[in-house]
């Protein structure tokens, strides 16, 4: 297995002192790494935070496995209802590994297709309980709280669309013993996998969140351990050039906090890294983007992440990018060997645009776009870096996406904040609940009558 991280354009000598990270100012980071480790150690060790024993909790997988044998053959869909962190490590599972939407090979019996119903937008809904066929369908409702709107308003529609069968197509992926998901998941004997307490949402693609519907859609989800189990031991090193996840980390702080980048562009050079790239939005933004400090101090902190796709945004974002405010700093993700390699045909037309492509790799065109954008934007002197995974398998990807959950987790001890919260989206949900006259938030309704109020106010 073989991941690299490329900060050489991150540096001073690359994109100047203004916007790089000079020698001195590394080696007083990287005073830090010993603190970092030891901070975020504890909060595993006293068992605050679970994401890192994951890899190694295949007892679980194993369940899991068993459980996607027994149904293997009997359904061509997995329809996911989850939103989130519930959803999002699936779609990079999925997209990565299955193929990108919406060139996926078709379903087959070991390769179900993965339908993720994670919006309530009722065009959405409705199309995908048009085009799947309830006899052929196994339901996913995915929700840590159990108590999701999104997720549970989806699951009523889907639990009546699929008919009395309804129990035996359905598994619930819940919280221990808590929330609705779960009372209902008992009342009707669906069968139900368990979330680690000390999981969160973004942080759950290698428990039942992710494994579930990566093992029904017939990916090898021990090989994705493995990955990450192999990862995580050389996330624990002290030494940052062995850590690549500390190192980052150590450099995302240089780069976010002293040289004012407040925009992270994660731009996957692969259609496969696509979903991935929009696991690590939430990832970065839920995690890091924080009002206090642990001890209460007001900060109002955040690096706000994007993802870009290349070559498309080439031809959407990179104009900005190269010339617009220097306030991002860009993260490359590319796969060194590409599962495809898209010959192009040796003719030649005896036309200059079209015959020095002719008998090469869009493979080979994809990298040199890559490279080149990488040296255009450092000329312009916008620090970069790239991650660099050596295929695109289950083992690498696995290794790659617990690497950013340790890169979170330990720029989150840099920064003195709590990564494994949410609070900031309560008040949108306390709303939503008082608007849907959910009872216990009456007070919520009246609140939004005031902000009406004060909306009219204003207009007048
Ligand atoms: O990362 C998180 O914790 C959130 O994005 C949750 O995953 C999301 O809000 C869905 O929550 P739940 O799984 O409880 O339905």
């Amino acid at each position: 297995m073989k991941i690299r991280f490329d900060d050489t354009n991150l540096t001073a000598e690359m994109v100047g002192q203004a916007h790089g990270v000079t020698a001195a100012e590394w080696k007083v980071q990287q005073r830090r790494a010993p603190q970092v480790l030891r901070g975020f150690r504890s909060l595993v060790d006293h068992g605050q935070v679970g994401f890192p024993l994951l890899p190694f909790q295949t007892g679980a997988a194993r369940e899991i496995l068993s459980y996607a044998r027994q149904v293997r053959g009997s359904y061509d869909t997995v329809c996911l209802l989850g939103i989130g962190g519930s959803a999002l490590g699936a779609w990079a599972l999925d997209c990565a590994l299955r193929g990108p939407h919406p060139v996926q090979k078709p379903a087959s019996g070991r390769h179900p297709r993965l339908v993720i119903l994670d919006n309530v937008d009722p065009a959405l809904v409705e199309a995908a309980l048009e085009v799947m066929n309830p006899k052929k369908t196994l339901v996913l409702a995915i929700s840590k709280q159990g108590a999701t709107a999104e997720t549970l308003a989806a699951l009523l529609m889907v639990r009546e669309w699929l008919g009395k069968k309804a129990a035996r197509r359905t598994v619930a992926v819940t919280g221990p013993a808590s929330g609705d998901l779960y009372a209902l998941a008992e009342r009707e004997k669906w069968q139900t996998f368990v979330i680690p307490r000390n999981v969160g949402g973004r942080f759950s693609v290698l428990c039942p969140v992710g494994l579930l519907p990566a093992a029904l859609i017939g990916l090898d989800i021990l090989a994705l351990l493995k990955g990450a189990a192999r990862m995580t031991e050389a996330c624990w090193r002290e030494d940052p050039e062995g850590n690549l996840a500390l190192r980052a980390a150590l450099l995302d702080h240089l780069i976010w906090t002293e040289k004012k980048k407040s925009v992270q562009v994660a731009w996957a050079y692969s259609n496969r890294l696509w979903g991935a790239a929009f696991w690590f939005r939430q990832l970065w933004a839920e995690s890091l983007g924080k009002a206090k400090t642990r001890n209460g101090e007001i900060v109002q902190i955040g690096q706000t992440p994007t993802a870009s796709l290349g070559v498309t945004d080439q031809h959407s974002q990179l104009q900005l990018y190269a010339e617009g405010p220097n306030d991002k700093v860009f993260h490359f993700w590319a796969i060194e060997k590409h599962p495809a390699e898209g010959r192009i045909p040796k003719a030649r037309l005896k036309l200059e645009a079209f015959d020095y492509l002719a008998g090469r790799r869009l493979s080979e065109l994809l990298e040199a776009e890559r490279l080149a954008t990488a040296a255009a934007l450092t000329e312009a002197g916008r620090p970069n870096a790239t991650f660099l995974l050596g295929r695109m398998d289950e083992e690498h990807l696995g290794a790659f996406l617990q690497l950013q959950e340790f890169r979170t987790a330990f720029l989150a001890e840099l920064l003195d904040i709590n990564a494994f919260d949410q609070p900031g989206v309560e008040a949108s949900k306390h709303f939503t609940y008082g608007l849907m006259g959910r009872p216990g938030f009456e007070q919520y309704r009246a609140r939004f009558r005031q902000y009406e109020e004060r909306r009219q106010k204003a207009r007048d």
